[in-house]
């Protein structure tokens, strides 16, 4: 069994969701580099964004992963752009097993549009237009990972059978 499992794909793929379902399926321990990001820096990160700028983010993101990616046991959700760094991708790819989690772009739509706190789309009027524009600049960037699941239209039971089916 592995170590440590990342979740990694867009925003409004359903890694929080998944990732505290499939922490608590194998009783492991639940990371969310987001969630450890607010801790550290004392904000929401959409303050964050605002005051420091998204490459402050990116800085203190990387920091992040790295102290998340040496914890043992532990399912370790992350943010959508966390795949924008080489190092990034390279580190978790090293210190365990990677799930890419993918959704259509509507129903990618449909789930952000109930949380418009992410600083990435916070401006947005098209956030159909938006979210497919940053897609396309991501294409490819999730594929690193040893398994990529697709969450459109699925139960959270069979996102996470399809996970431990690969896992074992
Ligand atoms: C981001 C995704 C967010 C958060 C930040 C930036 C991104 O996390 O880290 O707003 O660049 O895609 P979620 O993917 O959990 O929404």
């Amino acid at each position: 069994m592995q170590e440590r499992l990342f979740l990694i794909g867009f925003m409004g793929t359903g890694k929080t969701t998944v990732g505290l379902a499939l922490a608590n399926e194998l009783k492991y321990a639940f990371y969310d580099s987001d969630q450890e990001i607010v801790k550290r820096e004392g904000m929401e990160i959409s303050q964050l964004f605002a005051s420091k700028g998204e490459a402050y983010f990116r800085q203190v993101e990387a920091a992040v992963l790295s102290e998340l990616s040496r914890l043992p046991k532990s399912v370790i959700t992350t943010g959508g752009g966390v795949v924008l760094k080489q190092a990034n991708r390279q580190l978790m790819q090293q210190s365990g097993y990677v799930v890419a989690l993918s959704a259509s772009p509507e129903e990618i739509v449909r789930r952000v549009e109930q949380d418009r706190s992410r600083p990435l789309l916070q401006s947005e009027s098209d956030l159909k237009e938006r979210v497919t524009e940053l897609m396309r600049k991501r294409a490819g960037l999730y594929d690193f990972a040893n398994l990529t699941v697709a969450t459109t239209d699925r139960s959270v039971e069979s996102i996470i059978a399809e996970i431990k089916q690969n896992l074992s």
